[in-house]
């Protein structure tokens, strides 16, 4: 099954998205299929509870989320959170991601917001039974270097979040199809 990862910056010159493309390249060297969306290039709407669920992109991205085995979300932090687009891509596509391996990449603009992801980690675990992976990638504006991601130690850190995704997701394969929603 292939493994989604979403940029949810919508920053022009976004670092997370640096993560994510970096993640996306060593699934692909590991010959894994692995697909990169990037909310900047999707016109979603805000969430209203209501008709935006009937949105045609949400509905198609709804169902990218379904049929990915894992999905890694590269995110700013915001206000000691994930951005506000990250936040409304969840809402929208909900029940999408029920038993899904999800992992994060992290761009903060300092070192001390790194439990910031802990909010969504938790509702994405108990209210659509996630398996959230606890290797966090996490980087600050000292990790690059001229706009290009240049820390070894979180390049790193990046190859070891794909490796575990994969071997996470080949395990929940069985409870995944399971639920009989795919
Ligand atoms: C509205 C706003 C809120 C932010 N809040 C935080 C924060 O709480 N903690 C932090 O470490 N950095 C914060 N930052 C800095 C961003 O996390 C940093 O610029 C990061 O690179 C953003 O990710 P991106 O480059 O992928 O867009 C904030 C930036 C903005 C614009």
């Amino acid at each position: 099954m292939k493994t989604l990862i979403i940029s949810c910056s919508l920053d022009p010159d976004s670092r997370s998205r640096q993560l994510a493309l970096a993640a996306a390249g060593h699934l692909r060297h590991q010959q894994v299929e692995a697909m990169a969306l990037d909310l900047r290039d999707l016109q979603l709407p805000m969430c209203d509870g209501d008709e935006a669920f009937d949105n045609p992109i949400v509905s198609e991205l709804a169902s990218q989320i379904r049929q990915a085995g894992s999905v890694l979300l590269a995110t700013p932090v915001y206000n000691f959170n994930v951005s506000a687009a990250a936040k409304n891509l969840i809402e929208l596509t909900g029940k999408a991601w029920k038993d899904k391996v999800v992992g994060f990449l992290c761009a903060a603009g300092g070192r001390s917001s790194y439990m910031s992801i802990m909010g969504l980690a938790n509702s994405l675990m108990l209210d659509f039974r996630c398996l959230i992976i606890p290797r966090f990638v996490y980087a600050t504006g000292a990790d690059f270097t001229e706009g290009q991601l240049t820390n070894e130690q979180v390049l790193e850190r990046i190859r070891e979040l794909c490796d575990i995704t994969i071997k996470l997701a080949d395990a929940m394969t069985p409870v995944q199809c399971d639920t009989g929603e795919r």
